[in-house]
């Protein structure tokens, strides 16, 4: 068994903060949500691991990721020119998986519980595919699945007007290697894309077995703000170990599960957690509430914070309340009491609300 990681494609959702970055080294309780992937995948015991990169993003997720020593797996970068689809992605990387099953898992997509039951079904009735479903209220934003009592799929849609069902298709997938004579099959779609799930709807149609497992944990894919803070707070909550690496000031209160790196000063503050400081952070006189991640090199000052990811670089100075915010990295924050009225520069795409 093989795995093959997305994260290539063009990130557009989550602008301006991936205009200079990957979607998938977006921090998720300060680990980029690639890493969660790449844990899954690791803790089932699959070594040989390819990783689709584009050619503006893959120098960053690969000096990110390394030759996969962190995770004692073997890691091969496989570039893909241009995102012509997840199927397009099989395709370019056909010299990798050649005849293996293989885990797909698109890199933008974290969920609880692992992955080792789906593989566990999969070995045991050795369908051509096998594809894990969420219900959601939406399911028009995803690919969508209709699905017979007792687990098989009968057809797929991807992100359908009028859909069959509310069962979306998560971004995990496991494949024999028919999916490849499946994808030669298949035409570019309305969006110009190869796309898998039409893919999969075609080892239907040529009578082959695609099996389905309803995911029972929570499933969050990253691309929008909201979900990037509700991502964060789960994986605070269910993560987060304590471990006090930096200082702390007599005048400080750490209250419930806090974690702060190594070289971080804490003066005058109180941090009540789940919350993660990186390192080299500096925070004084401030508040930092429950669901924050602060990442390294961070300076607050006489700020309260709440539910918020706060990026590398990025520094905070007398706000007086900020909440469910998402700051990426090196931004300068911070009020300026000579002037009633706004100044600021921002770029491109922003979304500021005062
Ligand atoms: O998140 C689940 C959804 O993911 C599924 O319900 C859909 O059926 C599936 O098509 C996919 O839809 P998205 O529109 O969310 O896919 P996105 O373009 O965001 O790409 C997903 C990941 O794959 C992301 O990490 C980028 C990477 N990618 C994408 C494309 C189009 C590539 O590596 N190459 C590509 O060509």
């Amino acid at each position: 068994m093989k795995a093959l990681i997305l994260s290539g494609g063009k990130g557009t959702r989550l602008r301006p903060l991936t205009y200079s970055g990957a979607k998938q080294l977006v921090p998720v309780a300060n680990r980029p949500i690639l890493f969660y992937c790449i844990d899954n995948i690791a803790q089932v015991g699959i070594k040989d691991v390819g990783i689709i990169i584009s050619p503006e993003t893959g120098n960053e997720i690969k000096e990110a990721v390394g030759d996969g020593n962190l995770w004692n797996i073997k890691i091969q970068y496989i570039t893909q020119d241009e995102p012509g689809g997840l199927a397009h992605a099989v395709k370019v990387a056909k010299d990798f998986l050649e005849d293996s099953p293989f885990v797909m898992y698109l890199g933008d997509n974290i969920i609880g519980g692992g992955i080792s039951r789906f593989l566990q079904d999969f070995e045991k009735n050795s369908p051509d595919a096998l594809i894990l479903l969420k219900e959601v209220e939406e399911p028009k934003s995803f690919g969508v699945a209709e699905v017979s009592t007792n687990g098989n799929v009968l057809s797929l849609i991807e992100k359908p007007e009028k859909p069959l069902s509310n069962l979306a298709l998560v971004g995990i997938y496991i494949f024999s290697p028919n999916i490849h004579r499946a994808i030669e099959r298949i035409k570019p779609s309305r969006r110009g894309e190869l796309e898998i799930t039409d893919a999969v709807q075609e080892l239907i149609n040529m009578g082959l077995p695609v099996e389905s497992f309803i995911l029972d944990t929570w499933w969050l894919d990253t691309g929008k703000k909201d979900d990037l803070l509700t991502a964060n707070a789960i994986v605070l909550d269910e993560w987060l170990k304590v471990d006090i690496g930096g200082s702390i000031d007599n005048a400080s209160k750490i209250l419930g599960r806090v974690a702060i790196g190594k070289g971080s000063v804490i003066k005058g503050s109180s941090i009540r957690g789940p919350v993660i400081i990186g390192e080299n952070t500096f925070i004084e006189n401030s508040f930092i509430g429950p669901y924050s991640s602060i990442g390294n090199n961070v300076k607050i000052r006489h700020s309260c914070v709440e539910h918020s990811v706060i990026m590398d670089g990025s520094e905070l100075i007398d706000i007086e309340r900020m909440e469910d915010s998402l700051i990426g990295r090196r931004v300068k924050l911070f009020r300026n009491s000579r002037h009633k009225a706004l100044r600021l520069m921002i770029g491109d795409d922003s979304v500021v609300e005062v």
